[in-house]
């Protein structure tokens, strides 16, 4: 440095450091937005001090990094998400549902909705809407999406994720990041890796083949990497392979850094680190929660029971671990350099993170109302039971546990509290008009809400009036299902089973009205063999969010039509599903012997019949599929196959159909699963309209992931493209060879 520069530089003893720290000045290059990113990063870098780098790694209070006033550093201000910006009471507090001064924001549909649309552009303005109104509550970072894989059914947080498909986690997980990220807020995409119970999460052991991560459990976060350079991934609670997802090199240098080029920052799920030196050198750069609030939250019994960890990426226990020399100084470096890298790529230190934007503008009520619509998918309709209304029904019983109450999410760290919601009933009502008579009766109460009523009096009161009610009304609509409490982040599902009592009034409202519809609130599959055959139509409406009842109402009543499709096979019973067997584990171990077999694939692989295949869905109106087309017939290795096929409406209504293509591998030196969904299109049509869809299939359409070579295979020879309406409702098949 020159001595002219002196006098621009004060010289300032850092009192609790005892080092030499300069003033910065003005004209610094990193607080110039025109310096390129990276000079920038690398500028504040070579200006910090040790202390102050190791500060980088650790949150200042639950939803806060730390920030540096001397650098100007902000924190990075965080929200829980992804179906909102989750309720949240200020500046550092814990965030929770039973906040006194609640954050609202608008409410979508839990992530398996959203997966039901299969609308990629639709979960990109999620996102982007989402985005807008973190920045509205002042803060800068949203925590989703969640792109777990919906492993087995019984999974307490399986609403959140988009599906047990990973091509289709992986394409609604890169739309909603995208449209995180035009918004210049920060995703954080999760759980990585493996997160698929509650069930002991902070200490389970899961035993996964490397096959099966990379086609299973990993392509929905590589996507998010190298398609929508995603700027931060949490890491999962559980170990995998015999470490916690946090020190876990495997995961996070090998994989994520080295492998897919991952150069953003990897921010610890709360309460999830072990080691100070093994989880900064394996890759995972911001430990949270942080400062008082993760002392005083950890400090608490209960918190430690659950088998938490934290306060290891402390400042003192960073420098410690580096003096050792157990930990290198360009770990640390590299932690606060990706976390900067970030920040800056998102304006944080441009743009002050005013309060921008607004929070339930009509635009936001109206997606929110689309995606709530879009996301219910008709999986059963005998004899044209829907949609209901005049002439033909002109009385309406409105009956169940979910009808007057609006379910708008599962709970746990992902539950919004909306400004309002719309109840099933309400938006019946609505949707009825006055041509229809709405009466409404509650049957059952949602288990463990009112003991008052779970008496066995009450009980038969409740149901009796239920049934008369079904009795002299034309129609019967049964809104069943969980509640937040039932089906939640932080505890697996009992069983598949509706809570109790449910089951019962279903079939003693079927037996009363034939013309009985069941609507089902919940985040995945339910049991429905006691009633399944007894009543003529069920509508699988997820946690639809806070315009959840206007969309019941408009898809009843035919005001819309539904086209969502299962993004989950629904097994008759749990025994059925691949996992069965393989789950919670045993001594905090879980091996996933199933491998690769999970979902619609193990369901093919041992010929199990579901009761709705992935991908299913029903509509009011019909769609022809034909002329299939494949050029070339034999194509190079390395270049891609075309595929066009036209659909048609030849229903006499408007209406969305999603088609979906497999692949299916004729003959492979590996086991391969009988097909694979590689492509899907969602689209619109009216009455007699047809469209030409078209689909490119590269070589990862056609690989396996190989564990001889440790990467992704084509193997050469006959595949078979499979076009359907669902995995089960293949309507057209062609071929094509792979050459050498
Ligand atoms: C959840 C995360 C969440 C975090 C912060 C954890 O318990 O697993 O998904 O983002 O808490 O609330």
């Amino acid at each position: 440095m020159k001595l002219s520069r002196l006098p621009f530089l004060l010289i300032l003893l850092a009192g609790s450091t005892g080092i030499f720290v300069a003033q910065i000045p003005g004209n610094a290059p990193y607080k110039n937005p025109k310096t390129p990113i990276e000079q920038r990063v690398e500028d504040l870098l070579r200006r910090m001090t040790a202390p102050e780098k190791a500060d980088m790694l650790s949150g200042s209070g639950w939803m806060e990094s730390q920030p540096n006033a001397r650098l100007g550093i902000p924190a990075i201000k965080m929200a829980d998400g992804p179906m909102g910006v989750r309720n949240w009471r200020g500046a550092s507090a814990i965030t929770n549902a039973a906040a006194t001064s609640p954050v609202l924001s608008t409410a979508f549909p839990a992530g398996i909705g959203m997966g039901a649309s299969w609308d990629v552009e639709l979960v990109q303005r999620e996102g982007r809407v989402v985005a807008q109104e973190v920045k509205a509550l002042g803060r800068n970072m949203i925590l989703g999406p969640t792109v777990n894989i919906n492993r087995q059914p019984l999974w307490g947080r399986n609403f959140e994720g988009y599906g047990e498909d990973p091509y289709l986690s992986a394409r609604m997980g890169v739309a909603y990041i995208q449209g995180v990220q035009s918004e210049n807020v920060i995703p954080s995409v999760k759980h990585f890796a493996a997160n698929n119970q509650e069930f002991e999460r902070h200490r389970i052991d899961e035993t996964i083949d490397v096959r099966a991560l990379h086609e299973i459990y990993f392509p929905a976060f590589r996507a998010a990497v190298q398609e929508a350079g995603v700027w931060s991934v949490m890491n999962a609670y559980n170990k995998v392979n015999g470490l916690w997802c946090a020190e876990n090199p495997m995961l996070l240098s090998q994989t994520l850094q080295k492998r897919w080029g991952f150069k953003g920052f990897v921010i610890s799920d709360w309460g999830s680190t072990y080691s100070t030196a093994a989880t900064v050198a394996a890759g995972m750069n911001l430990e949270m929660p942080g400062g008082e609030p993760m002392r005083v939250w950890f400090a608490k019994p209960e918190t430690g029971k659950d088998g938490n960890g934290a306060g290891w990426l402390t400042r003192d226990k960073v420098l410690a671990a580096v003096s050792a020399g157990q930990l290198k100084q360009e770990a640390v470096d590299d932690a606060a350099r990706r976390i900067l890298r970030v920040m800056f790529s998102a304006g944080l230190f441009d743009a002050a993170p005013a309060a921008a934007g607004e929070v339930d503008t009509p635009e936001q009520r109206a997606l929110a109302r689309t995606a709530a619509t879009e996301s219910i998918v008709l999986l059963k309709n005998e004899g044209g039971a829907l949609p209901l209304g005049a002439p033909k029904i002109r009385s309406v019983a409105v009956i169940g546990p979910s009808a007057a109450v609006a379910r708008t999410g599962g709970g746990g760290s992902s539950l919004v509290r909306p400004k309002y919601a719309v109840t099933a009933l309400d938006g019946i009502k609505e949707a009825a008009g006055t041509q229809t008579q709405v009466g409404y009766a509650l049957g059952v109460a949602m288990q463990g809400d009112d003991a008052g009523q779970e008496t066995p009096q009450a009980l038969a009161r409740l149901r009796n009036e239920a049934v008369e009610l079904a009795r002299k009304s034309d129609a019967a609509v049964i809104v069943v299902g969980y509640s937040y409490k039932l089906e939640s982040e932080g505890f697996d599902r009992p069983s598949m089973d509706l809570p109790a009592g449910q089951d019962e009034l279903i079939e003693a409202v079927a037996a009363a009205n034939k013309n009985t519809i069941v609507v089902i609130a919940a985040g995945a599959p339910v049991t429905m063999t006691r009633w399944i055959g007894r009543v003529p139509a069920v509508v699988q409406a997820w946690y639809g969010g806070q315009e959840a009842g206007h969309a019941i109402g408009d898809i009843l009543f035919g005001a819309q039509n539904p086209s969502g499709k299962l993004p989950v096979t629904f097994p008759k019973q749990w025994p059925d599903s691949p996992a069965y067997g393989h789950y919670p584990g045993e001594n905090l171990r879980t091996a996933y012997t199933e491998g690769i077999y999970v979902g619609y694939r193990g369901f093919d692989q041992r010929n199990v019949e579901p009761l709705f295949p992935f991908g299913h869905g029903l509509s009011y109106t019909k769609f022809d599929y034909s002329g299939l087309k494949i050029t070339p017939a034999k194509v190079a290795a390395g270049q891609p196959v075309q595929v066009t096929m036209q659909v048609r409406n030849s229903g006499s209504r408007a209406g969305a159909e999603i088609v979906q293509l497999y692949v299916h591998d004729v003959k492979s030196s590996v086991d391969r699963p009988l097909k694979e969904l590689k492509g899907f299109r969602r689209v619109m049509l009216n009455p007699g309209e047809a469209r030409t869809v078209s689909f490119t299939l590269d070589r990862s359409a056609l690989s396996f992931y190989s564990t001889a070579k440790d990467e992704w295979v084509a193997e050469p020879g006959a595949f078979e493209v499979w076009i359907g309406a669902s995995s089960r409702d293949i309507r057209l098949k062609g071929a094509f060879d792979l050459a050498q």
